[in-house]
This record gives structure tokens, C-alpha cells and sequence, in this order.
């Protein structure tokens, strides 16, 4: 099943094309088990470079035919290459036509052609195309396309790829075909097809310029209902580039499939993007509020992708964050500008950050850490990550803010005017960008600034404040720093924009006077950090103020800085920007923690529990003002009154005994559960009715708002024996008229542990038995519930035992392996390694299936090091253990091997 262990690819020894291919004529006759393909190119050499053979890839393809200007010709293969050495000299185009067969029934790894529930869709990105056909299957080889797909009428009705339908008919046999011409030249990671039985919902849309498009929602029959919100979000998302960015569609046709069998999110293939039906499917019975905001932004990010990585795409698979980050960063920005007031763009930013550094900071800091832009990879899969997607997005997003909200927007049309229909580098974007706003902090410093390209690891910025009263001056001193990553040691100075502003201890905002300056302007502004250290002097203040920095987080580092309780408190009650409000709460949260972490005098009891109160009283206090406050709204609330994941609480420590950490945060949400008891009745009672179901942020708030509450109450209520509230959960449970709060109910009873969680758990799978999309989410929840004596990883091996489970939907499976590996670190950090023996098992069981998802599931472990043991050494045989398996993917051999070499 292998074919060889590949090779190590560096970013440095990019070669262009020995030739380029202008033309495509693909003729599919579709078959589940033996699909034959017809592949007519017209292929050119690149003058630029020396003669040299045509080197096709090709994988898994069974070759019958080539032909080179209509008659035979030799070849050879070398490896899974398709070699041609006797091309024609000269320039001039050579028709090669090349036919293959392959079996999409049997493509368990859902790249290339494969069958879902007897619909045949296409992934080709990154190198999935060479599953179809022989190609130079490279994004910076563009071609344009003419396919024609052929196959029985009654079984595939539909039959769609990208661009234009311009013909289609009857057959022989009861077949049927059509023939569809993509008008835009594209990398072929870009192509699609699909063919099956499905409906679609249609809109006919007029764009400001006046053009008429046709966008479309394929889905199975059945799920039509289900696609209002996702047309919703494709509307606004074009209406939304159109006014921000002036980009318009530039299709007569836009196409979404949605498929239930899906590596990733979606694919942004050209006027043919295919999605996972988690990112199409919802109604307000089926999906929760977060699946609706989910929903938005990947219909907005697939869109924005059709300017942002298809009109200019990637020279080479290293520009990956040419592409990612820049269109995460779009995305980010649509959601925001969408949600509104100052207040819900600042939930969006929390929650982005939130990812950011419960995912993205570990991944910098262990064995697979890469620069945004990388020097090397074994297999370009596993560099679909945080880092290339949200540090990317980080990256674009310091730009924006160094040059400005306009400054921005004309460096984008440069980079169009520049690079359109091109495949360029990350080089080339931010030199658009930088050469729009010249004299810009980002222009001067151009070259210092592309460090974020080229250096991993997340940079710590240690800040110190000096308030000298007689000279009426606060001298703020902030030094950088960064860790050492695999490959890089000393890394030059990082280009580190540090909003900020300055409190009076009464918590009002100060004007900001810089020495040199002739007078304040304005209580906010931005500093750039460029040097290891440098210093600023702020006039005219008069007592010990607390600054407020790095406002809403303006780059991914981490801060340090000495903050007293009162400052942070301070922060908490008046920062005016939202961002560093939520952040005071999250640092005094954490600091409780850390304390806690080690005491020694703090101890669980046999059942893991921690008794004694370990929140200070003015924390909970200032918790209390938060949940109470009357102008707050109910999203920043829920926010402010979450603590910090396990997750991020093992970040902060050099040696993570992850049960320690799991019973300390249990027991501060315990006690917010108890010292707040009357104040999330309180909230419950002035939340819980939602109203008519709406998506907006301000009824998603009090849904959020209203269901963190009741799981309070109901962990209060277990520990107290008073059967009220989980009744009243359960009552809801029962009742809910949407999804959000009635998941949010069942939550409550299954985290608190309560007897009725089972009677709920059972009632909601044979309700929503026929809803795949909501039985992922009943696997999810049990696996992800807070273990208790251990029983989880029990749980979790019946779950894989029930009959609506299945290895190979990735969807079923991250639900059940995913939520136990990567998502419940206190049930999978057993002390009895039995979560890294099943989390072992599983990936070698993954592997043989789909090596892509396996490597995912591989990264559960990659922060071993840092256990304490008996879980270090636990840990590492598991990781052993696969590595030592002789059949191993590239996908995973790449990840246990950084694992244990780091
Ligand atoms: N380009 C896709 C996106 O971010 C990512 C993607 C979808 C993908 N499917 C994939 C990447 C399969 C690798 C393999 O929008
Ligand atoms: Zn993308």
C-alpha cells in the first residue's frame, strides 16, 4: 500500500517547471469500482530553464495509454513517476494524451476521486490530483480546463465541475453526460468534480457592478431545509469582499457540495467548493449557535479564497500562509464586521485568541514547531496547521494594523494589480503591502518584520513600568526574547506592535504624552517593539499608573509582566478595551491556579477532588460585579466568567502532572459554582428565555450566558444533593425549542455528572438518531465529559462498539477519538497509560485508512517532554510503539519521529 518512503522537500531547492501544461481536456466515465480517465494535455517546455524529461506524479493510478501528438511512445516510470524523455525539442506545444483508470470506492483516504455515500466528490489539494491522472501536480503549473463527466443517469443525476456547463445529454446505456469549461486558468489543486444524487437550493443574485450569478447549495435530498444559513453566509460574504476589498465574483456560477466524508473544513476548488456537511448543515433544531458562526465563517473563508489563493495563488506548497493566513485573516474580519458593535467584534477576537493560544502556542513550542512559512517538510499534509492558518492570520493582521485599516486596503489592490493570475510567495504579498504605504512602520522595517515568515516559536515580551513622581514620568521598558525551535537557536529581534494605554488606579483611562511629543493624543496608541529592549517615556502623570498592553492581543506573543492583584483587578472593572478586560480575569484565574499547582499544602482526596477554596475572595467578587454588571453584554460575560482550559494552564508550566491540573480547575469552577450560587440563578432566570431562534450575537450571548449557568447550578447541585436544578435541566433538556440550549442542557447533566444524564443521553440519541451531524455531537460529549474514578476511556472503547460508529468517516471518528485524545486531558492522562495505549492503537488502526486524519489523532502527544512522570515515560513508549511499525504513511512516520527525536 506504501509507495516508498519519501524524501525530505526543502523550501531552497525550488526549481520552476521543466514545462508548463495550457490546456486540459478530461474525459471521466465514472464508475465506483473502476473509473476511467482521458487525459489530454497540451504541455509546452519552459524556455526558461534546461531540457530536461517531463516528469509526471501519479499515485494509486492503474496506466493503460499515452500517446504523444497522436501515436505511441516510450516511457518509463521511476517510482510512482511517469517519465518522458523523448518529447519533442524546441517550443513548441506537444499534445500528450494520457489514460488511466482508478477505484474511488476503495479511497478510504479521501483524497483524489472518492465515493461518499454513493456520490463521488474530489479533494486535490495539496497533491490529490495525481490520484486522477498523470500531471505536474504543482501549484504553480496553471492551466485551463475542459471536462466532460459520463455516468449512469439514474445513480449520478448530477454531474458538476468547475466553471461552466456548456453541454450535456443522453448516452448509450442509460448514461448521461456533461461537459463543463472552467473560463480561469488554475493550479490543478483547484479542480473538482462531483456526481450523485443530489438537490440544490438556488439563488439568483445582481452584484453592485451590475453582473448576474447563479450561486447554488448542493446537498443529499433530504437536507434541503438545512441550507438557508449557509446561502445566507455565501450572499453576505460576496456582498462583504465587494465592499471591504472591492473584489467581485468573477463566476456566472457559484457552487457549494456538501459531503458528510471530509478530511478538513471545506475546499475552495474553483466555482466548486466542496464542504463538509458539518460547515453547510443547520437548522435551529439540529445545530448549535457555534455551529451557525462556524457556518459563516468557512462559507466566508472558501469564498474569500476564490481572490486569495485561486486569482493569485501559491508558487509553492511553503506559501501555504499566502493563501491560509491571509484568507483566515479575511475571514476573521467578515465574522467581526458582521457581528457589529465594538462589543461582539471583541467576542470574536477572545474566541480567535483563545484558539490561538490553547492550539497554536503549544504547537510553536513543541516537536513540530515551523516558521509560518516553512524550510522543510516530509509530508506537506501536516502543514495544514494552526501556525500556517492562525499565526498566518496573526501575521496579516499586524500588517493591517501597522499600516491601517485604508493603508491596508490598498495594499491588496497592489498585490492584485501585481500578482493576479500569478503564484507568488509570501515575499511578494508583504512587499504589495509595504510598497502601498511607503514611509509606514511596516515599510521601514519590511525586512525585520518578515522574521514572523521565517522564525517559529512564540516570542515572550517582558514588560516593566517605572513611575518617577517627581519628574511626573512613567518609563515603560519592554525586552523580547524567543525560545529555541527544532532548527533554529538565536533568533534577530521580531517587529512586535504593542497597543497600549495607561489607567489611573481608579481605573480611568489617561492621555498618552511621549516624551518629545508637544501635547497628549488620545488614551490608546500603537509602540513597536523592534529592538531586544527599548524604553518609553510617558509625561505628565502624575501617580502610579497600571498599563493596559498589547490590546486587543496586536501580536502573538506571550506577555509577561508583573501586574499586582489590584491592577489586574483594575483592568478587570474598567479597561475600556474588551479584549484586555477578559484578559485580567484570565490572568488573575490563572494565577489562582498556578498558586494552587504548587502548594503543597493543596491536595485531592482519593476521588481527585480538591475541598479547600482556592479562589481569592476579591476574585470572586470581581466575578460577581462581571456576571451582574448592567451594561456588559451576556457574550462577555460567558467569556470573563470561563476559566482558562488544562490546556492552557499546562502551557504555563515546565512539568505538567496533568490530573493535578485537571482536579485544581475543577475545583475553581466548583467553587464559582457555589460562592456565585444566587448570582447564576440570577442570570439563568434574567437569560433563559432566548426567545424566537436567531443566530445573532446578542441572542447567542444570553444563550451562552444562560447555559454556562445551569451547568453552575447543576455542579453546585451535585455536590449539595438538591435534586431542583438538574431537574430543571433536564425539564429543559426536554423542551428546548433549538439546539444550543437544549445540548447546552444535556452538557450540564452529563459534566455534573448527575444521575439523569443517562435517561437524557438516551432520549437524544433515539430523537435525532437519523441526524448524523447531532450523533457526532452525542459521541462527542461523552467523550469529552470530565472523567470521574476513570470512567471515560471505558466509555469511549462501548462508544466505538455502538453501531453508529465508524473509523472511516473522519467526522464519526474525531467525534469519539479526537474529543477523548486531544480534547479531556484529565480521563485521557491516565496513570495507568491506558489512554496512551488506546490512543496508540488507534492511530495505527487510522493509519492503514486514512494517514491524513491519523497524523491529527498522531499530534495528540507531541508535548510529552513536558509530562511529569509516570506519564513522560507512558507517554513515550506509546509514541515508540508506532513509530516502530515498519507500514507507517509519511503523514504519521513525520510526526511519532519529531515526536521522539524533539
Ligand atoms: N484549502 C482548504 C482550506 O483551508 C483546506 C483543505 C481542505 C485541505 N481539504 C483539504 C488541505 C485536504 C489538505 C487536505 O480552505
Ligand atoms: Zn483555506
Amino acid at each position: 500500500m506504501r509507495e516508498g518512503q519519501a524524501a525530505v522537500i526543502h523550501r531552497t531547492d525550488y526549481q520552476p517547471p521543466a514545462f508548463w501544461i495550457d490546456h486540459v481536456e478530461l474525459t471521466f466515465d465514472l464508475d465506483p469500482a473502476k473509473t476511467r480517465v482521458l487525459n489530454k494535455m497540451r504541455v509546452r517546455r519552459n524556455a526558461a530553464v534546461p531540457a530536461q524529461p517531463l516528469r509526471l506524479h501519479g499515485e494509486d493510478l492503474n496506466l493503460a495509454r499515452v500517446m504523444v501528438n497522436g501515436a505511441g511512445t516510450s516511457f518509463k516510470m521511476e517510482g510512482a513517476q511517469l517519465v518522458l524523455e523523448n518529447l519533442p525539442e524546441g517550443d513548441a506545444p506537444v499534445d500528450l494524451e494520457i489514460f488511466t483508470t482508478c477505484a474511488p470506492a476503495k479511497n478510504t483516504q479521501l483524497m483524489g476521486l472518492y465515493v461518499s455515500q454513493g456520490t463521488f466528490f474530489t479533494q486535490c489539494e495539496a497533491e490529490g490530483f495525481r490520484r486522477i491522472t498523470y500531471f505536474l501536480d504543482r501549484p504553480d503549473v496553471m492551466a485551463s480546463y475542459t471536462v466532460t463527466l459520463r455516468a449512469d443517469k439514474a445513480q449520478y443525476p448530477v454531474l458538476l465541475s468547475n466553471g461552466n456547463l456548456v453541454e450535456q445529454g443522453e448516452l448509450d446505456d442509460g448514461r448521461h453526460f456533461a461537459k463543463w469549461v472552467d473560463p480561469h486558468k488554475k493550479p490543478c489543486y483547484l479542480f473538482a468534480l462531483v456526481a450523485g444524487k443530489l438537490v440544490a437550493r438556488e439563488q439568483k443574485i445582481r452584484t453592485r457592478a451590475g453582473t448576474d450569478h447563479l450561486l447554488q447549495v448542493y446537498v443529499r435530498p433530504g437536507d434541503l431545509g438545512k441550507t438557508e444559513h449557509a446561502m445566507n453566509s455565501l450572499m453576505a460574504s460576496i456582498a462583504w469582499d465587494e465592499a471591504r476589498f472591492g473584489l467581485p465574483l468573477d463566476l456566472e456560477r457559484f457552487m457549494i457540495v456538501a459531503t458528510s466524508d471530509f478530511n478538513m473544513g471545506a475546499m475552495e476548488n474553483k466555482g466548486l467548493n466542496i464542504f463538509n456537511t458539518k460547515y453547510v448543515l443547520a437548522s435551529e433544531a439540529t445545530a448549535t449557535d457555534a455551529d451557525f458562526a462556524n457556518i459563516e465563517s468557512v462559507v466566508g473563508h472558501e469564498y474569500f479564497h476564490n481572490w486569495t489563493g485561486n486569482r493569485v495563488t501559491c508558487r509553492d506548497w511553503f506559501q501555504l500562509s499566502l493563501k491560509e493566513g491571509l484568507t483566515v485573516f479575511r475571514d476573521q474580519e467578515f465574522s467581526q464586521d458582521l457581528a457589529g458593535d465594538a462589543s461582539a467584534r471583541a467576542v470574536k477576537r477572545i474566541e480567535d485568541v483563545r484558539v490561538l493560544r490553547t492550539v497554536q502556542f503549544p504547537e510553536d513550542a513543541g516537536p513540530m514547531a515551523h516558521p509560518v512559512r516553512p524550510d522543510s517538510y516530509l509530508e506537506i499534509n501536516n502543514f495544514y496547521t494552526v501556525t500556517i492558518y492562525e499565526k498566518g492570520a496573526e501575521v496579516v493582521r499586524m500588517m493591517h494594523n501597522l499600516v491601517g485599516r485604508d493603508g491596508f486596503a490598498q495594499g491588496m489592490k497592489l498585490y492584485f494589480e501585481r500578482h493576479d493570475g500569478q503564484a507568488v510567495t509570501c515575499d511578494d504579498f508583504a512587499q504589495a503591502i509595504a510598497d502601498a504605504n511607503p514611509g509606514s512602520e511596516l515599510a521601514q522595517r519590511l525586512d525585520a518584520f518578515k522574521h514572523w515568515y521565517s522564525q517559529a516559536g512564540t516570542p515572550r515580551v517582558q514588560a516593566h513600568g517605572h513611575f518617577d513622581a517627581a519628574a511626573r514620568t512613567y518609563t515603560l521598558t519592554l525586552r523580547q526574547s524567543c525560545p529555541a525551535t527544532p532548527g533554529q537557536q538565536d533568533k534577530p529581534a521580531f517587529v512586535i506592535p504593542v497597543e497600549l494605554g495607561l489607567l489611573s488606579a481608579e481605573g480611568a483611562a489617561l492621555p498618552l504624552q511621549l516624551q518629545g511629543e508637544p501635547a497628549a493624543a488620545g488614551s490608546s496608541r500603537t509602540v513597536v517593539l523592534s529592538e531586544p529592549e527599548q524604553q518609553w517615556v510617558f509625561t505628565g502623570i502624575d501617580a502610579v499608573p497600571v498599563p493596559s498592553l498589547l490590546r486587543g492581543f496586536s501580536a502573538p506573543v506571550v506577555l509577561e509582566c508583573a501586574y499586582s492583584d489590584q491592577d489586574l483587578l483594575t483592568l478587570l472593572a474598567h479597561d475600556p478595551d474588551p479584549f484586555n478586560r477578559w484578559e485580567a480575569g484570565q490572568r488573575l484565574a490563572l494565577r489562582t491556579a498556578l498558586a494552587a499547582l504548587d502548594n503543597p499544602e493543596v491536595v485531592a482526596d482519593a476521588a481527585g477532588h480538591i475541598a479547600a477554596p482556592l479562589l481569592p475572595d476579591a476574585f470572586v467578587q470581581a466575578m460577581r460585579s462581571v456576571l451582574r454588571h448592567p451594561q456588559l453584554d451576556a457574550a462577555f460575560k460567558e467569556l470573563v466568567l470561563t476559566l482558562p482550559s488544562e490546556t492552557y494552564i499546562a502551557e504555563q508550566r515546565d512539568v505538567v502532572d496533568p490530573q493535578r491540573i485537571h482536579a485544581v480547575r475543577e475545583a475553581m469552577r466548583a467553587q464559582l459554582a457555589q460562592a456565585l450560587h444566587d448570582d447564576w440563578q440570577w442570570a439563568w432566570e434574567a437569560h433563559e428565555n432566548t426567545g424566537g431562534y436567531s443566530p445573532d450575537p446578542i441572542s447567542t450571548g444570553r444563550r451562552a450566558l444562560a447555559g454556562l449557568a445551569l451547568a453552575m447550578l447543576c455542579l453546585s447541585a451535585v455536590r449539595t444533593g438538591n435534586p431542583v436544578w438538574p431537574g430543571k435541566a433536564y425539564q429543559r433538556f426536554k423542551s428546548a425549542s433549538n439546539m444550543t440550549d437544549r445540548f447546552n442542557a444535556l452538557t450540564a447533566l452529563v459534566y455534573s455528572g448527575h444521575e439523569l444524564a443517562q435517561p437524557a443521553l438516551a432520549r437524544f440519541h433515539a430523537l435525532f438518531k437519523d441526524e448524523p451531524l447531532v450523533i457526532d455531537k452525542w459521541f462527542a460529549l461523552q467523550a469529552g465529559a470530565p472523567d470521574r474514578a476513570g470512567h471515560v476511556l471505558p466509555v469511549v472503547r462501548q462508544l466505538m462498539q455502538h453501531p453508529d460508529f465508524s473509523l472511516k468517516n473522519p467526522n464519526r471518528a474525531r467525534s469519539v477519538i479526537f474529543s477523548y485524545c486531544n480534547g479531556n486531558p484529565g480521563a485521557f492522562h491516565r496513570a495507568d497509560a491506558g489512554g496512551y495505549v488506546f490512543w496508540s492503537d488507534r492511530v495505527i488502526e487510522l493509519d492503514a485508512i486514512n494517514p491524513q486524519v491519523a497524523a491529527r489523532l498522531a499530534r495528540a502527544l507531541d508535548r510529552w517532554r513536558k509530562l511529569a512522570e509516570p506519564w513522560r515515560t507512558a507517554a513515550r513508549e506509546a509514541i515508540a510503539r508506532v513509530a516502530a511499525r515498519p507500514d507507517l504513511s509519511n503523514d504519521v512516520r513525520e510526526v511519532v519521529t519529531r515526536a521522539l527525536n524533539d
